[in-house]
């Protein structure tokens, strides 16, 4: 789909559907919708407005006729809801909902939209340029490569109408930059919901090289053999059960300037969790192959950060196998040498994303960083507690949490913390080993977090839990069902920010 922005004339644009945005408390018509209205014979403010046969309340929506006088086709006026509760995240929303109806209604190919909420309050119009684009582009991603009959959109080519030719640059930037997030989400979505029979640690690892390639990065890909002489070994006993080979990555955004920080991202890559020989029910199983989401999002946000080049350095680690009960599984009881020496008990084979995880955050130790983030589906506790729609985050540090959950809320992604205290270590006590790998039923994001805890000296370090939003099974504001993409919005615009 083609997407832009331009400083345009709404009475003189040929397109299928002319989208226009009113507030429910504020009818009034802005200077360019006047002149509008005035062309089309005052159809707009007449049947609409004057008679209140438009509430205009949030992504409410009426098709105006235009009887050809002008070159659009129709109109269609939208509820911008309550000027006050109106923000980028809403118009993302909004958008979203618009481009879906659109994208279903008759012959609609294409389609322009007036640069929406910039007459109401302070947003400017890059951003709200970005929040439109996002939330066209977002709504229309289906996962349809493996069905014969394919969703492709109708809509096919979307202008931004500009009022004030002085916005054009700001506004282009805008839609560039969502271009640039949507696409690495998309990647980032088809990536979960590809199938672990085909998504599988060889796979991806060469994914990630194809991306290094093409996004000049420097990448590593450690096999087994590698692992075990650099003892990655929480990660290999994991990985001991299936007939997979495990690969551990490396991949690495280097400014052109001198960085003034360096930032390690860490996603897990459980290509296929079935629990192990603590076997899951087969409910619980069916989703399972989604257990790779954070090593798909930290690939996702090393490509928004090699297209928008901050002058921070972007390490993205990812280890990845899959999860599985064989004769050479590790069992029950198990004790474990991690990287770091700590020895673990292993207590439950489906408390695995910790074990993996553990020497990952060892081996960032020794890159230095100024910040560990690492982001995985970690814990059913943490749905329990936040649901699907908003991420678990923990951590060492108050006002790196602070600041990371500010940016997830200015793009509308909800992260709510969850506390580590370090009193939890007190049940992850084991009778033959320094800790074990699970506490009891209680508190299970947390001491999830407290056991990763052991394996980071990282005074910055931050957690994601997104085992409930990484994949939705309802749609929810501009996302889709299925995988989400979630984080890479927040991330992106906090490494930005840093
Ligand atoms: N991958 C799961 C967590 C998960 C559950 C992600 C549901 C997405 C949806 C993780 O490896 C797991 O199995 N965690 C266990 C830990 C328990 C054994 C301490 C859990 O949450 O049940
Ligand atoms: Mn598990
Ligand atoms: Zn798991």
């Amino acid at each position: 789909m083609d997407i832009s922005a331009k400083h345009q004339d709404l009475t003189s644009i040929l397109c299928n559907m002319l989208v226009i945005g009113v507030f429910e408390d504020d009818k009034t018509l802005t200077p360019s919708q006047k002149k509008l209205d005035s062309s089309v014979g005052g159809l707009i403010s007449d049947y609409l407005i004057k008679k209140e046969g438009f509430k205009a309340k949030f992504a409410d929506s009426e098709i105006v006729p235009t009887y050809l006088k002008i070159p659009s086709d129709k109109i269609m006026l939208v509820g911008l809801g309550k000027k006050r509760e109106f923000d980028c995240t809403k118009l993302t929303e909004l958008c979203a909902k618009i481009a879906k109806q659109l994208d279903k209604a008759l012959n609609v190919k294409n389609i322009c939209l007036e640069l929406l909420g910039l007459h109401c309050g302070n947003f400017d119009a890059n951003k709200c340029a970005q929040a439109m684009s996002e939330g066209i582009l977002l709504s229309l991603y289906d996962f349809d490569k493996y069905k014969n009959k394919k969703s492709t959109p109708q809509i096919k080519k979307v202008r931004i109408a500009l009022d004030n030719p002085k916005d054009e640059k700001a506004a282009k930037a805008g839609v560039s930059n969502a271009k640039i997030i949507c696409s690495a989400m998309d990647f980032t979505k088809d990536l979960i919901n590809e199938p672990a029979q085909s998504a599988t640690p060889e796979t991806i690892s060469e994914i990630a090289k194809n991306l290094a390639t093409e996004l000049n990065l420097s990448i590593k890909v450690y096999n087994k053999k590698q692992l075990e002489n650099m003892n990655f070994n929480t990660f290999l006993a994991v990985a001991q059960g299936s007939e997979r080979e495990p690969k551990f990555i490396h991949l690495v955004y280097k400014p052109a300037k001198k960085a003034r920080k360096k930032i390690v991202l860490i996603g897990k890559g459980i290509t296929f969790d079935s629990g192990g020989l603590d076997i899951k029910p087969a409910n619980s199983m069916l989703t399972m192959k989604t257990d790779m989401s954070g090593c798909a999002t930290v690939l996702g946000i090393i490509q928004t950060i090699a297209a928008l080049k901050p002058d921070v350095e972007v390490h993205a680690l990812s280890a990845l196998c899959e999860n599985m009960p064989s004769g050479t599984s590790y069992k029950q009881g198990d004790i474990i040498t991690a990287k770091n020496g700590k020895t673990i008990e292993v207590d439950n084979t489906d408390a695995e994303g910790r074990l993996t995880l553990a020497d990952v955050l060892t081996y960032a130790d020794e890159l230095e960083a100024d910040e560990v983030i690492d982001i995985a589906t970690l814990t059913g506790a943490c749905i329990v507690a936040l649901g699907q729609n908003i991420t678990g985050i923990m951590g060492n540090n108050p006002e790196q949490i602070k600041r990371i959950i500010e940016k997830g809320k200015e793009c509308g992604e909800a992260l709510w913390e969850l506390p580590i205290f370090d009193d939890m270590q007190e049940m992850l006590k084991s009778d033959v080993a320094d800790m074990r790998n699970t506490g009891s039923r209680f508190a299970g994001a947390s001491v999830a977090g407290r056991f990763l805890q052991n394996f980071t000296k990282c005074k910055n370090w931050v957690h994601l839990d997104i085992a409930g939003t990484a994949f939705i099974d309802k749609p929810y504001k501009e996302l889709n069902k299925g995988a989400t993409g979630v984080l890479i919005r927040t991330l992106t615009n906090y490494i930005m920010s840093i």
